[in-house]
């Protein structure tokens, strides 16, 4: 047995206190270099950086081992700590160094294909493909410490408030959640398959129907959809579901538990309660359900200032039953040149926006990109709608009321973003209520529903689901906003067998696919469901939030790149025609 495996001290724990005490330290070569008859090795283990010097004293084999040592070769390490020469403030470890008396080597290592220094520039794939030695960074271990610690919080907190932490199953059938199921097929049933849960919304219903009371699980997720910044194919929800409650006790609930995360994770105290918008609220204010409230650049409807204006396309937005709305950038007709609003025109294009009117109220002047259209009077009103002032810049956009508000809340979020007001430091939390029950998909060409199927409508809309009025069904559904991003979701759910029905029939599920899709779920509620609700939070949301960073990918070990591929493992590969023999499976890529 090596002794030196007998580690004394953490290498970024030692201080001044230490000095004059023989330790062991075990850990990674970050840094080597030799100084005449001095060697010195800066070592890394996940808790920081120290300082090693081989001198003089040290004896001869050891000198020569230390010789050979390159960056990244994995070592143990004794000697006696002392006060450095010449000390490095930035380190905690900086005031002491070891002086070695034994060295050894475990194992050697090739040069790293990546820098292991956390401001390197590699590519995100590089950095996935050896995520190994990208986890040996010190802001990679500090970021799997403090998601591990938010394991603790969140089940600290749950517990003592009497939840009860199931774990539910991942081979299961498909959750109606609204993104694309990754399938997994059965062996043992020909021609079947499980599906991976994209969450555990109808387990845990069930766990409320089986008397659990109160559910918490840190549950895997596996949603197959179009992956972005802040959204992996499998991720992690801290899932929860109560019985015998209403969308405040939840409420109540959710935002205690926020106030500790914040406050032991950061140290931040959160004022409760929180403030909520409505859904009708937050799109006409913001044309966003996950609004940034760090902000202002609040959306201004002025569709009567100018529905009898000369502009045919604000008037024909309006005869259509459209939107024309703007927003007000303080002081930005200076901070944007004509090239930057150009960028911003093709930037909404995207959602369908087929252009932006710019507005600039200058002190003698009222410049324009519409301004053969109005006079200066008439863009003066414009401007005292929006109470601009002078120096600043405004933008409109009109159209159908889902591009306006996606174009002005994308336009928001980016213009604030430039100016510098996305301070990662300030959190600004909001809930969204009252969301509408259903959307309409142009795609599918019925209705879905917004949230999930088993989501309430709100008691006072139930009779708009005989009348078909289904625009005017509202839902008992809550997401949390924090910073911009969906931190999380949920509802109240229906507990009446009967109004469930109604639903499904609304969604234009078939007798027989309610049957074959949700019928033991159906079953259930026939045997006495309390009324209950719950919520899930997006735990890596949640930890990309409180460290400041805008990729999930930095909050996950191992991570999958935009293609859901792990560039590590290259997940997903093809098998071997006896595997997909055993299962009963052909492939057919002709069409891809
Ligand atoms: P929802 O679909 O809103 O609700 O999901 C809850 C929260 O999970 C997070 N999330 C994601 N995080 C990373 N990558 C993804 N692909 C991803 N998708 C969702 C978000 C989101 O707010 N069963 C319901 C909850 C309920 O009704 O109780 C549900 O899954 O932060």
């Amino acid at each position: 047995m090596d002794k030196l495996l007998k580690r004394t001290h953490y290498c970024g724990t030692l201080r001044k206190e230490n000095i004059g005490d023989t330790v062991c330290v075990n850990g990674w070569v970050a840094k080597n270099r030799r100084l005449g008859g001095l060697i010195f090795a800066d070592i890394r283990d996940r808790s920081g950086i120290v300082q090693v010097v081989f001198d003089e004293n040290t004896s001869e084999e050891v000198f020569a081992k230390a010789g050979t040592l390159r960056g990244e070769y994995c070592v143990g390490i004794s000697g006696v700590v002392r006060e450095r020469e010449s000390k490095n403030p930035d380190l905690l470890t900086g005031y002491i160094e070891i002086v070695a008396d034994e060295l050894s080597v475990y194992s050697a290592s090739e040069t790293p294909p990546i820098y292991i220094k956390d401001d390197d520039n590699v590519s995100g794939d590089l950095r996935l493909k050896y995520r190994y030695l990208d986890l040996r960074k010190p802001v990679m271990q500090n970021t799997l410490a403090f998601r591990s610690k938010m394991y603790n919080v969140i089940r600290n907190f749950y517990f003592k408030n009497g939840f009860i932490e199931v774990e539910t199953p991942v081979l299961a059938k498909p959750t109606p959640e609204g993104a694309r199921d990754y399938l997994v097929p059965s062996r043992v049933n020909p021609g079947k398959f499980y599906a991976l849960p994209q969450s555990p919304q109808q387990f845990k219903q069930l766990l409320m129907i089986g008397g659990t009371d109160r559910y918490v699980q840190i549950a895997k997720c596996y949603r197959d959809e179009d992956l972005r910044a802040d959204r992996q194919p499998e991720f992690t929800q801290i899932d929860l579901e109560m019985s015998f409650v209403d969308q405040e006790d939840i409420i109540a609930i959710q935002e205690a538990f926020l106030k500790e995360l914040f406050k032991e994770m950061r140290g931040i105290d959160i004022q409760t309660p929180l403030p909520r918008l409505t859904w009708d609220e937050a799109m006409d204010r913001y044309g966003s359900d996950k609004p940034d409230l760090r902000f202002g650049f609040e959306l201004t409807d002025i569709k009567d200032t100018v529905k009898d204006c000369a502009f045919q396309v604000f008037t024909d937005a309006i005869a259509a039953g459209g939107k024309v709305m703007g927003i007000d950038i303080t002081g930005g007709s200076e901070k944007f040149s004509r090239k930057d609003i150009d960028k911003m025109v093709e930037s909404v294009k995207v959602f369908g926006a087929k252009g932006l009117v710019w507005i600039r109220k200058e002190a003698d002047e009222i410049k324009s990109s519409v301004n053969k259209f109005f006079s200066q009077e008439e863009l003066a009103a414009i401007c005292d709608k929006f109470g601009a002032k002078t120096g600043d810049l405004i933008l409109i956009c009109s159209g159908p009321k889902n591009v306006v508000w996606a174009a002005l809340g994308f336009l928001r979020r980016d213009i604030a973003g430039k100016l510098g007001l996305l301070d990662p430091n300030e959190f600004k939390l909001c809930w969204i209520t009252d969301f509408p029950m259903f959307e309409w998909s142009e795609e599918e060409q019925r209705y879905t529903a917004m949230h999930h199927p088993f989501t309430s409508p709100k008691k006072e809309h139930i009779g708009y689901l005989k009348t078909g009025e289904l625009d005017k069904v509202y839902a008992d559904a809550y997401d949390i906003v924090i910073n911009g991003y969906e931190a999380g979701g949920g509802s109240i759910r229906i507990h009446d067998s009967e109004l469930q029905k109604t639903i499904f029939e609304v969604l234009k599920l078939s007798e027989e696919e309610i049957r074959v899709r949700f019928g033991f779920f159906i079953d259930a509620f026939k045997y006495g469901a309390p009324p209950h609700g719950g919520l899930a939070f997006g735990l890596d949301r949640l930890c990309m939030l409180l460290l400041g960073t805008d990729d999930i990918r930095q909050v996950i070990a191992f991570p999958k790149n935009q293609n859901a591929q792990c560039v590590m493992s290259e997940a997903p590969t093809i098998v071997s025609d006896d595997q997909l023999k055993d299962l009963s499976i052909a492939i057919d890529l002709q069409d891809k």
